[in-house]
């Protein structure tokens, strides 16, 4: 092919520079929001297994954490409570005086420019590990009582408010929850606070390691009547319309990097911003595998999270934004 400039793709790859001024995205620790478990009690620090690097935390030493973090740049957190009584409907998720309440609290309180993001759902409350209180159907089955959730969210949702939280993050899945919790907030004041929306959640054995961390496992069945399938991406454009339509201000694909199509798609159809959680099973493979030396875990996570920028994550949830932010020169 005389005349043709078949070196072009070389040549553009030619010199680190060059790479460097055309590439098409750069990730920064100011999209990053980092993932906080904080649990009752005090001076504690318990190494989640299944999540080297990641930790239970008491009111006290989460309070160090935020402050390290706020000093290495990252700008927002995203709190995970953990409650030392369950009950049925989870009641413990909207006391005032749990721990993800008081953190949101302290937090604001000494680092102010810190965003602070609650997820709000119930199964780390309840003593059946479900997403809201169940009942029994007409048919005998047990179900998640989509109606009789939607109230106790948006209670969640206001104490998180009036804790302090800039953003709440209804991860349960129920159908109305985003227009619920904005009516809730509304009513309570609370005008400004958005709503990060888990639109797109696909119910994933990813989240294994999480259920671990947040004591959050079903005693029984699967979240699979209210998280979606991922043999279908169709429904994912429904979730996500209807959760726009409620009044969510920021959608959210989850999981991340199994999922960049869905990423890709919610991204060229709405123009709302867009988050993806990078979740504790995609973290988990790449510290195991790190671990026994089979990869390098630096150059794979840099890699893993620019790909979930650059399907069209505007933000993104990753349990490696504290190392992210040691190794990313912005
Ligand atoms: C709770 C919730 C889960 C995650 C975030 N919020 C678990 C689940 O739905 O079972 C998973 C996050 C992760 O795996 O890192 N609704
Ligand atoms: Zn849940």
């Amino acid at each position: 092919m005389p005349g043709f400039p078949k070196k072009r793709m070389r040549r553009l790859r030619s010199t680190e520079t060059l790479r460097n001024m055309l590439a098409e995205v750069t990730l920064s620790r100011r999209q990053l929001i980092a993932p906080l478990f904080v649990r009752e009690g005090k001076n504690l620090r318990r190494e989640i297994p299944s999540m080297g690097g990641q930790y239970q935390l008491s009111v006290d030493t989460a309070m160090e954490t935020a402050r390290r973090w706020a000093d290495k740049g990252i700008p927002a957190v995203l709190l995970f409570g953990i409650p030392d009584v369950k009950d049925p409907v989870g009641s413990g998720a909207w006391d005032a005086n749990a721990a993800t309440q008081r953190l949101a609290r302290q937090i604001k309180d000494t680092i102010p420019e810190m965003l602070v993001i609650t997820d709000v759902c119930l199964c780390e409350y309840t003593d059946h590990g479900h997403c809201g209180p169940i009942y029994t159907r007409p048919d005998g089955q047990m179900d998640v009582d989509n109606d009789a959730s939607l109230e106790l969210l948006a209670r969640t949702a206001v104490s998180h408010a009036e804790a302090g939280a800039d953003m709440v993050a209804p991860s349960a899945m129920m159908d109305g929850q985003v227009a619920a919790i904005r009516d809730g907030l509304d009513g309570a004041g609370f005008q400004t606070t958005s709503i990060m929306s888990y639109a797109v959640k696909f119910a994933s054995s990813l989240y294994g390691p999480f259920r671990d961390a947040a004591e959050s496992s079903p005693q029984s069945g699967d979240r699979r009547s209210y998280q979606m399938d991922y043999r279908s991406s169709r429904q994912a454009v429904l979730e996500a319309q209807a959760d726009i339509d409620e009044g969510a201000d920021i959608l959210m694909v989850k999981p991340a990097e199994a999922y960049l199509d869905l990423i890709a798609e919610v991204r060229r159809l709405f123009s709302v911003p867009l988050a993806a959680y990078h979740v504790s099973g995609e973290y988990a493979m790449i510290k195991a595998a790190a671990q026994a030396g089979w990869l390098d875990e630096r150059g794979a996570a840099i890699e893993i999270t620019t790909a979930i920028k650059r399907a069209g994550a505007d933000l993104i949830i990753t349990y490696f934004a504290e190392q992210l932010a040691d190794w990313l020169e912005t």
